[in-house]
C-alpha cells in the first residue's frame, strides 16, 4: 500500500483516519504526532480548538503495486450490475407512473453497491464502457453510485455516510422522471426553454424524496443542489461551495466523470485520459478542488496499463500518468517509452 499525505478540512476528516503531519493547536502546541490513529473524540477535540485542516494520510490503490485486489471476478460483476440496471429502472418507471418512491427497494440497490466496495477495477472498467442511449438515465444512476461509493471511500468516510451518499447518487437524477421523454431523450440541442425545463430535474427531485421518513434531509438536500456549483453559478438556487453538502459535492465529481466518458447520442466519446485533463484543468470554481483531487489522484492510477492507439497508428499501453497533464501520459511502445506530455506529435488518439 503506497500512503500519501493530503491536507483536509475539519469536516472532512472521519474516524480511522491517521494523521499525516504533527498537529499544532492555535499557540503552536503539539496535539498530535505524526501517524496517530484519529476516533470521532479527538477530531472534536481538534473542531473545538479551533483546527481547521489537518494533513492526513491516504492509501493509494493496490494497483499501483500491481496488484489487482478485486474480489469479484468480472464476469460475477457483470451479472450484479446488469441486476441493478434492471431494479433502478424498475424503481424510476414506478416513480414515473405516479406512485411514491419505494425506499426499500431503493436501499436494496444501495446495499448491493456498497457491497462492491472492494471491487474498483470492476466498477471502473464497467462505467467506462459503451451503454444504450435512451436507458442512459439507468446506467447513469448506478454508474455515478458506484463512483461517489469508491469516492467516499477514498474520502474515508464511514459506513453510515457512504450508504447516505450512494443512496442520494444513485437517486440524483430521479428527477428526471418527471420530464418529457421528448425532451429527456432528444437527440440534439435542446431549446432554451426545454433546457430549462430539463434543469427542474433537481428540484422535482427533491419533491420526489424531501417527505419519506426514511430518506435523511441530508441526502434530500444533495439530490437538489447536485447542479450547483463552488463558485454559486449553478442552479436552482445558486450556493456557493461552503452550502454545498459534501455528498453533493462528490455526486457532482462522479456525474461530470460519468457524462463525459458516457457514448450520448450527439457526441462522441472521450478518452477517459482526455476526460481527467477536462476535470483537472476546466473545473475551476465548479467542482470541490479536494473532492476532485482526491479523485484524480486516485482513479487515474487505474488506467496505468490501459492499451490505447496513438495518432502515430502504433499501439502501446500507458505506464505512467503525468500528474500536472493527465490527457499525456507516457506511453510505452515495445520497448521504446513516449512521454506523450513531451513530444509534440505523438498524441492518444483511442483508449482500447
Ligand atoms: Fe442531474
Ligand atoms: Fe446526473
Amino acid at each position: 500500500m503506497v500512503t500519501k499525505k493530503m491536507l483536509l478540512p475539519i469536516e472532512l476528516v472521519n474516524p480511522g483516519m491517521k494523521t499525516a503531519e504533527v498537529v499544532f493547536n492555535k499557540q503552536g502546541n503539539v496535539m498530535l504526532w505524526d501517524g496517530v490513529a484519529l476516533d470521532g473524540n479527538t477530531i472534536q477535540r481538534l473542531k473545538n480548538v479551533g483546527v481547521d485542516e489537518i494533513y492526513v494520510q491516504l492509501d493509494e490503490p493496490q494497483e499501483m503495486s500491481g496488484f489487482d485486489y478485486s474480489q469479484d471476478s468480472p464476469e460475477h460483476f457483470k451479472i450484479e450490475y446488469e441486476h441493478d440496471l434492471n431494479s433502478t429502472k424498475q424503481l424510476f418507471q414506478a416513480i414515473s407512473s405516479g406512485r411514491n418512491i419505494d425506499v426499500e427497494a431503493a436501499n436494496t440497490i444501495v446495499g448491493s453497491i456498497v457491497h462492491k466496495s472492494e471491487s474498483n477495477r470492476n466498477i471502473i472498467d464497467t462505467i467506462t464502457q459503451v451503454r444504450s442511449i435512451d436507458e442512459y438515465t439507468y446506467y447513469h444512476s448506478v454508474n455515478v453510485s458506484l463512483l461517489s461509493m469508491i469516492i467516499g471511500k477514498w474520502l474515508r468516510l464511514d459506513e453510515y455516510h457512504i450508504r447516505n451518499l450512494t443512496q442520494a447518487a444513485l437517486l440524483h437524477d430521479v428527477g428526471k422522471t418527471r420530464i418529457p421523454l421528448q425532451i429527456l431523450n432528444k437527440p440534439g440541442k435542446l431549446t432554451e426553454s426545454e433546457f430549462n425545463e430539463m434543469k427542474r430535474h433537481s428540484e422535482y427531485g427533491y419533491s420526489i424524496v424531501k417527505n419519506s421518513a426514511e430518506i435523511s434531509p441530508e441526502v434530500a438536500k444533495a439530490i437538489l443542489t447536485h447542479h450547483e456549483k463552488e463558485d454559486g453559478s449553478g442552479y436552482p438556487m445558486g450556493i456557493t461551495g461552503n452550502k454545498i453538502n459534501l455528498y453533493s459535492k462528490i455526486i457532482t465529481v462522479a456525474d461530470i466523470f460519468d457524462a463525459m466518458t458516457a457514448n450520448r447520442s450527439y457526441k462522441s466519446k472521450d478518452t477517459p485520459f482526455k476526460v481527467f485533463e477536462l476535470m483537472q484543468h476546466g473545473s475551476f470554481g465548479i467542482l470541490d478542488p479536494i473532492v476532485l483531487k482526491v479523485f484524480l489522484d486516485n482513479i487515474t492510477t487505474y488506467y496505468i496499463g490501459s492499451k490505447v492507439l496513438l495518432n502515430t497508428g502504433e499501439q502501446g499501453n500507458v505506464v505512467f500518468m503525468n500528474k500536472s497533464n493527465l490527457s499525456r501520459p507516457v506511453v510505452q511502445v515495445d520497448d521504446r517509452y513516449i512521454d506523450t506530455s513531451v513530444s509534440k506529435i505523438v498524441r492518444i488518439k483511442e483508449f482500447l
